[in-house]
This record gives C-alpha cells, structure tokens and sequence, in this order.
C-alpha cells in the first residue's frame, strides 16, 4: 500500500468509522430509552403544547380536550379541531400555531407520541373509574404543572392491585359494609 494511501485510511477513514460506530451505539442507546415507557418517560411533542399552560395557568378543564375519560375506556387526544377552537384566532403569528394550522389545513392528525401505555394483554377503563370519583391526578400526577408531560406514576399490576386491595365503605340499603376497591381476579383485567 503507498504511504499516501495508508495516512489516508489513518486520518480520515478510521475516524470516520468510529464516529460512525460512536454514533450508533447512541442512538440505539436513546432509542431503547424511549421505548422505556416508565417512569420520567417524556417524549419529545410534534408540537410545544404546554399541560401547565392550558391546563394549568388558563384552568381549561382536562374533560373538554380528554372527552373519553367519563365516557369510556380511553381519555382520548383532542383533534387538531379542538386546538382551533381557539387557535384559529390566538396567537396565529407564533411559529408554533402556524405549525398547528398546517396540521389543520392539510386535514392531518397530530402525531403525538404516546406516553402511557398498557399492554395489549390488559383492559383498563378510563370511565369505571372516574365514577368511582378518582382523579387523574391519582393515576397521572399533576399534570397541570408540566410544561411537557411525564409519566410520573407506574401503571404496572402491582399498582393496580394495590389499589384494588384498599378498602372503601359503602352504604347499600342503609348498612354501612366494608368494600375492596376493584376485582384482584386475572380475567378482570386480562380478556
Ligand atoms: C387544550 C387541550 C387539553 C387540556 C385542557 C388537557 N390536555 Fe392533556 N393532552 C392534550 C394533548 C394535545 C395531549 C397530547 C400531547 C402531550 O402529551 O402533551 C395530551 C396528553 C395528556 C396525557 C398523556 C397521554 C399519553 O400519551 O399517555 C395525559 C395523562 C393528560 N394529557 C392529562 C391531562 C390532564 C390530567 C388534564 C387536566 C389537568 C389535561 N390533560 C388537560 C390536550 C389537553
Ligand atoms: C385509575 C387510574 C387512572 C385514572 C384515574 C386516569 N387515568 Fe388516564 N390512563 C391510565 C392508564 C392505566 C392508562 C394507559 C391505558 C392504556 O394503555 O389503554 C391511561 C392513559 C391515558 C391517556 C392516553 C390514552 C388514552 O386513554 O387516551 C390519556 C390522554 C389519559 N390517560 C388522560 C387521563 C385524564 C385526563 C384523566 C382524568 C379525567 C385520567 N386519565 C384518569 C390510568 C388512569
Ligand atoms: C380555550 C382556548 C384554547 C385552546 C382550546 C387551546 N389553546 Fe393553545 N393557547 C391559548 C392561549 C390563550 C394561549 C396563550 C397565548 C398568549 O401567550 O398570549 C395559547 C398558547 C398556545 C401555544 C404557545 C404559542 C406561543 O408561541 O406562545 C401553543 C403551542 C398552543 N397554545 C397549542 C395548542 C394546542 C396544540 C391546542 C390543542 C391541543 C391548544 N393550544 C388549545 C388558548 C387555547
Ligand atoms: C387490576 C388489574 C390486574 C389484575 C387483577 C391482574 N393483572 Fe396481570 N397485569 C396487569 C397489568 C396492568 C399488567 C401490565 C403491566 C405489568 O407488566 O406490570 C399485567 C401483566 C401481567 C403479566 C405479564 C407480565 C410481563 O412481564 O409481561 C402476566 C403474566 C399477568 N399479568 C398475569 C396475571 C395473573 C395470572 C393474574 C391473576 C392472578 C393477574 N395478572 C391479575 C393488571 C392486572
Ligand atoms: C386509585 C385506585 C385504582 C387504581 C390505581 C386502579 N384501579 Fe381499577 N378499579 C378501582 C376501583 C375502585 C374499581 C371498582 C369500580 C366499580 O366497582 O365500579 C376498579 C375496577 C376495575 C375493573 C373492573 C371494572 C371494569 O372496568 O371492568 C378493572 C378491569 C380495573 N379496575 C382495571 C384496572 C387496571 C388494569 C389498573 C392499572 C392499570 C387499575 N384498574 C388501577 C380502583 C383503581
């Protein structure tokens, strides 16, 4: 091999393939990070939406975007729709919101990126347990607070039965009775 050739590999293609391999090792680092799912997860939003903003500061209620929660299994994500209730008048100069009208005008959804998540495996509804008069905060933390949301409770079965094993007294016919709170059986959860 000629010198000139040999420095060559030395000094730019050695480099090169190690940064190259640097790289990869951290991307497959944070990508297996994100797909965590636990505690702290966060993921990065298509759109700097703000809980502490909307939710928080302006005190809009989390049902007028969440509208499945006390209807059904799932919370739900508001529509680009919803967002232009207000957004087609607000702030229409920011950067962001012209993001968000794009969205709209191209009638596309918002890719959200997921933060809670259960398995396929197992049922849970939103609604059976907002009539028993929990509050998201009890399962989500307070999200009125986060300028980006956080997963800052476990949803694992150890924290639902937990839960369900507490106690809670009902009166049914006038006698006051002792009551666990949710079923510990595997089908009640796993259909
Ligand atoms: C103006 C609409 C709006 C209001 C009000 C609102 N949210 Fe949200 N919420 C969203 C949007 C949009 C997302 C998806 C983007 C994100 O995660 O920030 C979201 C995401 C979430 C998530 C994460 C969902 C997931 O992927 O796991 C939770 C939990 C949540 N909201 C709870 C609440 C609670 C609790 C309140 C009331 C304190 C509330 N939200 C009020 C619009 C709203
Ligand atoms: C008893 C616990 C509990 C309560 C109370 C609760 N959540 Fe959830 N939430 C969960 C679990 C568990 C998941 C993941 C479920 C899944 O993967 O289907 C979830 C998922 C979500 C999601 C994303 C998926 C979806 O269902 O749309 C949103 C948004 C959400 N919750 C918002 C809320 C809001 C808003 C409230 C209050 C109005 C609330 N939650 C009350 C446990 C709870
Ligand atoms: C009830 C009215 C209302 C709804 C619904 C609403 N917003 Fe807002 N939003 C506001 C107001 C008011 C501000 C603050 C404007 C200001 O800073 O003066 C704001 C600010 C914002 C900002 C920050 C803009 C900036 O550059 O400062 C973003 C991003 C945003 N909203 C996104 C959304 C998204 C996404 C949705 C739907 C999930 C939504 N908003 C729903 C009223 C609303
Ligand atoms: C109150 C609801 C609930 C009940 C009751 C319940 N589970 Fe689960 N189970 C879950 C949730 C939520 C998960 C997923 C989160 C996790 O892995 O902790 C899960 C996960 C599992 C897994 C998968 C674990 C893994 O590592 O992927 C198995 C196996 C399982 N459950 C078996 C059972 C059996 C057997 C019973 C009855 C003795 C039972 N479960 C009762 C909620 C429940
Ligand atoms: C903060 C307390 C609490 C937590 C956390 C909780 N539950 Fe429950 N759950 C209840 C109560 C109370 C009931 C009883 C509701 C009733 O009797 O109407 C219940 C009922 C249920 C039921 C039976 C009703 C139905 O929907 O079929 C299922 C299934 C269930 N929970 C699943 C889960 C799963 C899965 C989780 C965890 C991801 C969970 N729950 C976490 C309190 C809780």
């Amino acid at each position: 091999m000629e010198k000139g050739m040999l420095d060559y590999n030395l000094k730019v293609r050695l480099p090169i393939v190690i940064l190259v391999a640097v790289m990869s090792y951290f991307t497959t680092f944070f990508y297996s990070f994100d797909e965590r799912n636990g505690i702290g997860y966060a993921p990065e939003q298509p759109i700097k939406y703000s809980h502490k903003l909307h939710a928080g500061d302006m005190k809009i209620d989390c049902r007028y975007c969440h509208v499945g929660a006390e209807k059904g299994r799932h919370a739900t994500i508001p529509s680009v729709d919803t967002c232009m209730n207000c957004h087609s008048v607000v702030k229409t100069d920011s950067p962001e919101i012209k993001k968000l009208h794009k969205y709209f005008n191209e009638g596309k959804a918002l890719p959200w990126n997921r933060i809670h998540r259960s398995p396929d495996h197992v049922y849970f509804n939103h609604s059976v347990h907002m009539a028993k008069g929990f509050d998201c905060a009890d399962c989500h933390g307070d999200v009125a607070s986060m300028e980006v949301v956080k997963q800052t409770k476990l949803i694992t079965m150890g924290r639902c039965l937990d839960c369900h094993r507490e106690t809670h007294k009902e009166t049914i016919n006038g006698k006051t009775v002792t009551k666990q709170n949710g079923p510990q059986d595997c089908v009640a959860c796993h259909r």
